[in-house]
């Protein structure tokens, strides 16, 4: 694992658009793999951003999203496909039919459904790059604790900790769907980098938990111990609890020198 600590969350954003600017840049047909949240959606601003300043294109990219809830359609302001649209896709050039989610509508087999998003992801080459947050009780995607790390695209059931972190994104009387479709942990573990952004102290424990714990599907995001190349990108307060802080900021130091002597290293 690489970690590094920011001051800042917007530094955290930065330097997660600065991977996926270098991913978008350097490879024709890009795979990347997207995630929804509160996290992201500074790192969204800024490729918007970028977009505009015409530093990158996402014409031939690619996308995939960790998860979808069940019950609701993508007409439904609530949907993960509607927070995509509104946060990154209205606003960039990406082939709206190139961007994907693990949806199950009405009437689909899930297991079908699932199968066929596990298809499509190697069909077109596998995941580059993916995004995750973490959620409060370590989970990844919707891998909520005790998700199989060796599992893959399915529904899974919220926990209660995480409807009660989502509430607040829904009204009084709002439909909460306790459902959700996700890519499985050994589906996020076969991207070839994984990006894992986490801020605010109510992070701090589930981080600790996932870098320093047992690999343990107690701790979905424990499975990130497994990655060759998974880089975890902290704002002081989410590292709070991490002991060795000062090693990982010595290693980051020494990486940047590495890199500036042999050139970045990105075996996408
Ligand atoms: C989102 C997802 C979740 C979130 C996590 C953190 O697609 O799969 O794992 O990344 O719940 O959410 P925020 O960023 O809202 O704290």
């Amino acid at each position: 694992m690489q970690i590094v600590i920011f001051d800042h969350e917007q530094q955290v954003a930065d330097t997660a658009a600065q991977w996926i600017e270098t991913l978008v840049n350097n490879k024709k047909s890009p795979i990347l793999g997207l995630a929804t949240g509160s996290t992201p959606i500074k790192l969204y601003q800024q490729l918007i951003r970028r977009y505009q300043e015409k530093k990158l294109t996402f014409k031939s990219t690619t996308s995939f999203n960790l998860d979808e809830y069940l019950g609701i359609d993508a007409t439904n302001s609530q949907s993960y496909r509607h927070f995509m649209n509104e946060n990154l896709f209205n606003h960039i050039d990406i082939d709206n039919t190139h961007t994907y989610l693990p949806t199950c509508a009405q009437g689909q087999n899930p297991r079908e459904q699932g199968l066929a998003y596990e298809e499509k992801i190697k069909q077109l080459g596998g995941i580059d790059l993916q995004i995750l947050g973490i959620g409060a009780n370590g989970h990844i995607g919707f891998n909520e604790p005790t998700s199989s790390l060796a599992s893959r695209t399915r529904i899974k059931t919220l926990s209660q900790q995480t409807l009660a972190d989502n509430s607040r994104l829904f009204n009084n009387n709002e439909f909460q769907p306790t459902l959700a479709m996700t890519m499985g942990i050994a589906t996020i573990l076969d991207a070839r980098y994984v990006l894992l952004m986490a801020t605010g102290e109510n992070k701090a424990k589930a981080v600790k938990d996932m870098i320093t714990g047992p690999l343990s599907a107690i701790c979905p995001a424990s499975a990130l111990q497994m990655h060759e190349n998974a880089i975890i990108l902290l704002d002081k307060t989410a590292a709070s609890q991490l002991p060795d802080q000062e090693y990982y900021q010595w290693a980051n130091a020494q990486n940047i020198k590495i890199n500036q002597a042999f050139g970045l290293y990105h075996n996408y």
